[in-house]
């Protein structure tokens, strides 16, 4: 009897404690799933989104910084700009001023015509020691647009006077006068082993500078480009011959091996 009396304070006890619950549990369901959104008060500052680069920006910020704006597609330390100076805008440093008036064109090295595309994924696959970054990619696309930027004269098939490097008689180069031409006027900066200084100046040969299938390892190509571009500090006193000489040693030196598995033609 004691025990059935307890029981029932018990029962009458738990109802109410169940119906409070029960209560409570209603009432944090029944709240709104979305709440009412909170006035911004008046003094907040706009969001801020940081600007979009055009796509005209983002190639040129590829064109200056190829390895760390493409790194899918380089294989060494060199940027575009390192050869095609200052963002592909000084003469005689085979400059990108109307050469998408150009395109498509003729090309020796494919035997026939080639696209602007076609000949940038050149430069990746050698000058770059890379791959052929796809016609479709963002980077590519950029590129030509930056490219298409600089065709001022808007007119097809006239080039800039300045295009491509100057025109120096033939020569055979000597390598071992090429090393005293080196040492005298490009090792302060390209340094003795060839490598450059990071971020500083670009390495001749090494790991990190262009493979021997590109137009730099042609002697003629890089004579014409030294001659009229370097040293930096006083671009032009080396006589042709003495731009022959320094192409034969410097493209004597190791470096990466073209990789025939990525030539696009
Ligand atoms: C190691 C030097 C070097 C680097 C780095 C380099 N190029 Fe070149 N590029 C050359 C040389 C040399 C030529 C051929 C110039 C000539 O024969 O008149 C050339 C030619 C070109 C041409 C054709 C120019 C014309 O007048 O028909 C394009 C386009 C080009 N490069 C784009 C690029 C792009 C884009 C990059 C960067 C992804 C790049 N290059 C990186 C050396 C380089
Ligand atoms: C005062 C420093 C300096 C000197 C001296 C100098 N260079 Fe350069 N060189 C540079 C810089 C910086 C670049 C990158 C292009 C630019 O910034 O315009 C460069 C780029 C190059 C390139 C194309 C990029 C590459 O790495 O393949 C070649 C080739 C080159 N130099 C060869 C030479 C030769 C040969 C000499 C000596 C006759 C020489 N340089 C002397 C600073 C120098």
């Amino acid at each position: 009897m004691l025990a059935a009396q307890l029981t029932k304070k018990r029962t009458l006890f738990v109802i109410p404690v169940l119906a409070i619950l029960c209560v409570l549990a209603t009432a944090s369901f029944s709240r709104p799933i979305h709440a009412a959104p909170q006035e911004v008060p008046e003094s907040a500052p706009p969001v801020q989104t940081p600007p979009v680069p055009s796509l005209v920006q983002q190639g040129k910020l590829i064109f200056d910084y190829t390895p760390q704006y493409a790194p899918k597609w380089t294989g060494n330390t060199l940027t575009c700009t390192d050869c095609h100076r200052l963002s592909g805008t000084v003469p005689y440093a085979s400059p990108m001023i109307d050469i998408s008036g150009l395109f498509p064109m003729y090309s020796k090295r494919a035997g026939h015509v080639i696209t602007l595309q076609q000949r940038i994924q050149e430069c990746f696959v050698r000058s770059e020691n890379g791959k052929p970054l796809p016609v479709n990619s963002p980077e590519m696309k950029s590129l030509v647009a930056y490219i298409n930027s600089l065709w001022t004269n808007g007119v097809r098939n006239k080039p800039y006077k300045y295009r491509g490097l100057v025109r120096l008689p033939e020569l055979t180069g000597n390598a071992v006068r090429g090393k005293a031409v080196y040492t005298a006027n490009c090792a302060a900066c390209h340094q003795d082993n060839g490598e450059g200084i990071p971020d500083a100046y670009p390495p001749l040969w090494g790991p990190n500078s262009y493979n021997d299938g590109a137009g730099m390892h042609n002697n003629a190509k890089f004579a014409a480009w030294v001659q009229h571009n370097m040293p930096l500090q006083r671009p032009g006193i080396l006589t042709p011959q003495e731009a022959y000489d320094v192409a034969a040693y410097v493209n004597s030196q190791p470096r990466p091996k073209f990789n025939q598995a990525y030539k696009t033609y």
